[in-house]
C-alpha cells in the first residue's frame, strides 16, 4: 500500500470562507502525517507549480480543490483552473464549495463532472453554509457565523475519512450525479443561468473620483485581475462581482447599493429551503 504522502489544496475565496475550509483542511492533514500544498487562485497562487506536481504525481495524491457558490455555480477561476488540469493521471480529488444560505446549485456537481472527465477519481465533497458575502454591511446576514464550529469538525472529518479511504484497497468513488440536492429537471434549469447573464442584475460599483487615491488596494484584492486604472479604477468583462474591491477600499471610495438585491436575496433563500446547510460526501 501506498498512503496518501500529499494533498494538493486549491482554492479561490474573495471574502475568506473558502480559504477558512481549505486551511481547517491543511492543518487536519498535517495532523495526520501528510504534506500539503497549498494554492490560493485568485491571490498569485502558483497555478502552474499545482498542475506541474499532477502531472507528476505518485502514489495516491489527493487534490482537494474549492469554491464558492456564485449564481448557483463554481466561480470561473476555479472552473478554468479544472479545464488546465492534465488528463489521465488517476489523481484522487475532493471539490469543495461553501455557499451563502441561498442555494448551493450545481457547483459541487459541475466540479465533480468537470474532475471526472480528467480521469480524476472523486473520493469525497463538501457543501458548507458560510456567511453570504454580498450581505457583509447588514446586521443579520444569511450564514451568519458560518463555518462556526460544528461545520469545521464535519470538514475535519471528512478529511479523515478519506486518508482513511486511500489507505484501502478498494476505493470507493462518489459518482458527480450524487453531488447536487435537486431532482433532474432543476438541475438542468440551473444550468442555464450562467454569472455571465446574472452580471446584468448586479449592484453598479461606482468610484468616487474625490475619495479615490489611485492607492490600488483594490486591483491587490482583486481575483481576477479585473481593474485597470485610467486614471481611477474601471471594472473589466472578468470582473466576478466578489465586491473585495468595494469591501477593502481604505477610502471607501468603490460605492454600491446591496441594499436592493437583500430582499431577492433572501427570497429565494426561502423559496429554495435547501437542507441540509453543511453536508459532507464520504
Ligand atoms: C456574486 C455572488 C453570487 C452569489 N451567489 C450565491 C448563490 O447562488 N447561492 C448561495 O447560497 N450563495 C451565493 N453567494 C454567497 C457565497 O456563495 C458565499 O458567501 C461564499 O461562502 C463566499 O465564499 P468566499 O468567502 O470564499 O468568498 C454569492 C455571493 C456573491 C458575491
Amino acid at each position: 500500500l501506498k498512503p496518501t504522502k500529499k494533498a494538493l489544496i486549491v482554492y479561490c475565496s474573495p471574502a475568506g470562507t473558502t480559504r477558512h475550509v481549505a486551511q481547517t483542511m491543511k492543518d487536519k492533514i498535517q495532523e495526520l502525517g501528510a504534506a500539503t500544498v497549498i494554492c490560493d487562485l485568485g491571490n498569485r497562487g502558483d497555478e502552474a507549480g499545482i498542475i506541474s506536481e499532477i502531472q507528476d504525481a505518485k502514489d495516491r495524491t489527493l487534490l482537494l480543490i474549492g469554491s464558492p457558490v456564485y449564481a448557483l455555480h463554481a466561480v470561473p477561476p476555479v472552473m478554468n483552473f479544472i479545464s488546465k488540469l492534465p488528463e489521465g493521471t488517476g489523481v484522487f480529488a475532493v471539490p469543495f464549495v461553501t455557499w451563502g444560505g441561498v442555494s448551493s446549485g450545481i457547483a459541487l456537481y459541475e466540479m465533480g463532472k468537470a474532475l471526472a472527465a480528467k480521469g480524476m477519481k472523486v473520493v469525497g465533497a463538501a457543501k458548507v453554509l458560510a456567511v453570504h458575502s454580498m450581505m457583509w454591511q447588514i446586521d443579520h446576514p444569511l450564514g451568519h457565523g458560518h463555518p462556526d464550529q460544528e461545520d469545521d469538525k464535519k470538514i475535519r472529518g471528512l478529511i479523515s475519512q478519506t486518508l482513511d479511504k486511500l489507505s484501502g484497497e478498494k476505493i470507493k468513488t462518489i459518482p458527480f450525479s450524487e453531488l447536487v440536492c435537486y431532482p433532474e429537471h432543476v438541475r438542468s434549469e440551473m444550468e442555464k443561468i450562467t454569472l455571465e447573464a446574472r452580471k446584468e442584475h448586479m449592484p453598479e460599483r461606482k468610484v468616487d473620483q474625490n475619495l479615490c487615491t489611485q492607492c490600488q488596494e483594490c486591483s491587490d484584492t482583486c481575483p481576477t485581475d479585473a481593474i485597470t486604472f485610467s486614471p481611477f479604477p474601471e471594472f473589466g468583462n472578468n470582473c466576478i462581482f466578489c465586491f473585495n474591491c468595494v469591501r477593502t477600499c481604505p477610502e471607501k471610495a468603490i460605492k454600491s447599493d446591496l441594499s436592493e438585491i437583500e430582499n431577492r436575496i433572501r427570497t429565494m433563500a426561502k423559496e429554495f429551503a435547501e437542507r441540509p446547510f453543511t453536508e459532507i460526501y464520504s
